[in-house]
Formats: C-alpha cells, structure tokens, sequence
C-alpha cells in the first residue's frame, strides 16, 4: 500500500478569471509542501505549463528522500553515506523494494533467488550475436530487457505478489548476466556463467573478466567498489528514468517494457549517459594537452549548446553526497590498486577551477554522481561505452521500487499530461491540385 501525503488544512488561494478559489496543501514527512491541483481544470478550465516539470510533484513516494539545497539523499530513511558504508548492494536492493532492510533469512533467501535466476535462455546468446559488433551496449540492453518478456511470459494463475517477486529478481539477476553476456560476445569471447559462490558483485567481475587461459582473481576491494558504486546509484526519486518507468508502466504494460523504457531515457548524456561524456570531455582536455579552459569557456557561452558534463543538477544545489562518496572512494581504490589515472588529477583540478569559478557558482554547478564515477569504472577495467549499462543496473531497484509504488497507489492514474496548443487555428482542406 502506498503511503500517502498528509493534509495540511493549510489552502492556497487563487484568483483567476474574475473568481477565487481554494486549493488543499500536503505536506511530506519532511515538511516538504505542495500545492493540490487536481481540481484546478474541474474548477477554472485552466492548465498549469511547467517545462521539465521543474515544479510539479508527479506523485508522493515513500522511497527516497532528497534535499537538495543541503545534499542530503535518503532511501527509506537511511543515509545513502551508512549504506555505502555498511551494506551490499544487494541488501541495498532489498530495502529500496521491500521498504525495510533484511534480516538473516530474508536476505539468503533473496541471494538464493538471485542465484537461481541469474541464468539467460540460451537462446538468447543469438541476438547478442546478431547485433553489429559496434552497437552501444545500452541499446542492446534496452532492447534485450524488452526481450525476455518473450521468455518469461506473464505468470498467470501466480498469486500477483509472488509474480513480481519473481519477475523483479530476473531482472535484477539477468541485467547484470546480459551486460557481462553482451561484453564478451562484442569480443568474441566465451560467454562466463554466474556462479554458486559467488557474491552478486563478485560474480559480475568473474562474469566479464574471467577466460580459460587467465582466470580471473576475485579482488576484494573491486568488490567492495562495485558494491559502493550501485549503492550510490540505486535510486534518486522522480529523475528523469524513474518518471519514464512511471509513466510507461502506469499504462499497465509488464515491468519488462516499463524498464526498458527508463533505461532507454537513461542512455540520454544529459543523464545517465552522462558517466561516459565525462572521460570523453576528459579524454579530450587531455588531448589538448590538459587545458581545460576552451570547455569551461564554451560551457559558460549562452549561444554555446555544450555543457560541462559531470557538473549541475535539476535537484542539488550543492555537492551531490554520491560524488563525495565517489571522489573518496576513486583515491582509496587507485591507491589499493596502485593505479596511477592521470584523468583523475585532471578531474580534480578541473573541479578545483570550475568552483573557483563566479559563472558556476551563481548557477549553484557542482560535481554530480557522474563526474568521478567513470575513474572508479575505468579502476574496475570497465570499458567506457559500457558506464551507462553500469549505472542502469545500480538503477533497477529503484526503477522497480518506484514501479511497484505506482501499482500499488489506490490513487493510480495514467499519466497523461495537458499542453497549451500553439499551433495554427482551425482552416479547410485545400485539395493537392490547388495548393
Ligand atoms: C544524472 O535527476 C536526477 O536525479 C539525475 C541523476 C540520477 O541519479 O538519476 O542524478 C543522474 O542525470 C546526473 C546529471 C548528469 N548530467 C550531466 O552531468 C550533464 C551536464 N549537466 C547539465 O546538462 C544540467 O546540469 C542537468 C541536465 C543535469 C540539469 O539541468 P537543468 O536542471 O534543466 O538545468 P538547466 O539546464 O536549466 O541549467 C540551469 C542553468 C542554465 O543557465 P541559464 O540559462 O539559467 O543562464 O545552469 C546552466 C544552464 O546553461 N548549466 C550549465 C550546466 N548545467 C546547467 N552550464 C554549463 N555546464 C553545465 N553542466
């Protein structure tokens, strides 16, 4: 059952069209506050137009909590800091969809179930296979994910509960096959399968990484890197994938489709494809020989569509909390690694500049979840082009938390936003012989 917001007996007056009337104000667990619109239309025949929907709550979430002028990011309650810290990703996972964090037994028996559906159909290796050896991995993955529904077909005469159990802990388990899957066939390399004894994140390395001539040493603190990386990525209320999920699934379609869906938003560089602009802006600067002030320039030009990736942020107006933990955490693994990443100085001091910066300040631009995860996925031997699959499996507890609250809201409606039409007036056809 979803949790819902709390009535505030606050209204807020609005005077339109020669009348006045009152609209309800709710109030979230936080004290964060919003205006009730939904008798607007009903009331004045008048829409709100809110580009980006940058002041529009779309819905009231128990999920995850963010404040953005103070950094703060929360799921269910618990600092994303003491999870990074003190969890797995897979207990991580646990909480997002089930609302509290696990005990023992639920979650061996969750990693059980993970275990038993980490398998692909092998029937599926054939359309890694017929995709173009240069396809980016995020359309193979999107387009996949839509594909086992045509595996896995609707569970029907399955009590509804336990159907999405199972559907969400195949996806949970076979994204992350697929991913490694995907990887070692754009290579021409022997597909790994998962393993019994190994951890989620464990399995995932051996997955990609393992081959019959150089087996692949577990290293612990990759583990634990890949671990605190999905962590921090697990989940960050209504952004732009999470409302994409939302919208698709709220027409009712399988959660496969709703996934592929945010994924496919997810790809975009303004979002999650981010993480891989980033090394490339990098990657440039450093062809140029590490001066970065041309891209700071074009950054702050007006007729200049370039943005300065890694930086900025629809909600937080300060340091992202993720990209502390991942600054942090790119100096503690480069380090135990005794990896030397020139992109990281480079990273470091661009930022140093860029706060140093009046153009950047003003616009409250600071590093986001993208800026220094790519150094940490480079660490882990992750190829570039595979970032944003990285991101999308940290994402899909979220986007599968998030789904199942949608679904399960009394208050359910499909999305179908309003628009203020700025096209031509009504005109009469004019046949083709006189125009
Ligand atoms: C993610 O929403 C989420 O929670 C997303 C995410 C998640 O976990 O799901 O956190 C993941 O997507 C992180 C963001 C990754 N994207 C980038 O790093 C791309 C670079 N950043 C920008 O494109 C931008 O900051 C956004 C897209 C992140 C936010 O865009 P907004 O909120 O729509 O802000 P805007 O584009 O309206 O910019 C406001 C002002 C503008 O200047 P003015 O016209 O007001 O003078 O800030 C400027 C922008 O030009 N600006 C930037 C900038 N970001 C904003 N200028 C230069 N470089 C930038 N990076």
């Amino acid at each position: 059952m979803t949790e819902q917001e709390h009535n505030t007996g606050e209204v807020a007056m609005l005077t339109i069209g020669g009348r006045t009337i009152e609209l309800p104000v709710v109030e979230g667990t936080e004290g964060d506050k919003a205006i009730d619109i939904s008798e607007l239309r009903r009331q004045t025949g008048y829409v709100t137009l809110d580009r980006g929907f940058a002041n529009t709550a779309s819905c009231s979430s128990a999920i995850t909590f963010m404040d953005g002028e103070k950094g703060i990011l929360r799921y269910r309650g618990y600092p994303v800091e003491e999870l990074a810290e003190h969890s797995e990703f897979v207990e991580t996972a646990y909480l997002l969809i089930n609302g509290d964090l696990p005990d023992h037994k639920e979650l061996n028996r969750f990693r059980m179930m993970l275990n038993d559906n980490s398998l692909v159909h092998e029937d599926m290796q054939r359309f890694f296979q017929s995709f173009p050896r240069d396809s980016h991995p995020m359309g193979i993955l999107s387009s996949m994910v839509t594909a086992l529904r045509s595996f896995y077909p609707a569970l029907i005469g399955m009590p509804r509960s336990e159907a999405i159990l199972l559907t969400l802990t195949r996806l949970l388990s076979k994204v992350r096959t697929m991913a490694a899957m995907s990887y070692k066939i754009s290579r021409g390399h022997r597909v790994i399968y998962p393993r019994l004894d190994l951890s989620y994140c464990a399995n995932f390395l051996n997955m990609m990484f393992d081959n019959p001539v150089k087996p692949y040493e577990i290293d612990h603190d990759k583990v634990k890197a890949l671990n605190v990386f999905w962590i921090l990525h697990a989940d960050h209320e209504q952004n732009c994938s999470t409302a994409a999920v939302r919208l698709v699934g709220s027409a009712r379609v399988n959660l496969y489709a709703a996934i592929s869906a945010g994924m496919a938003a997810l790809w975009g560089p303004l979002h999650g494809g981010a993480n891989q602009a980033v090394i490339e802006m990098l990657e440039q600067i450093q062809a140029a020989g590490g001066d970065f002030r041309p891209f700071i320039e074009r950054a702050k030009d007006k007729n200049d569509p370039f943005r300065l990736y890694g930086f900025g942020h629809r909600v937080y107006k300060t340091y992202d909390p993720r990209a502390r933990i991942m600054k942090a955490m790119c100096d503690r693994l480069l380090a135990k690694l005794e990896i030397q990443d020139p992109l990281l100085d480079m990273a470091k001091e661009l930022e140093e500049v860029v706060l140093r910066d009046s153009y950047f300040a003003d616009h409250n631009l600071y590093p986001n979840v993208d800026f220094y995860s790519g150094i940490v996925l480079r660490a882990l031997g992750i190829p570039t082009n595979m970032f944003t699959v990285m991101f999308a499996i940290g994402r899909l507890p979220g986007w599968i938390s998030q789904w199942m609250e949608d679904a399960g809201d009394p208050k359910w409606k499909i999305y179908r936003p309003r628009q203020v039409y700025v096209g031509p007036a009504q005109r009469p056809f004019v046949p083709i012989h006189q125009r």
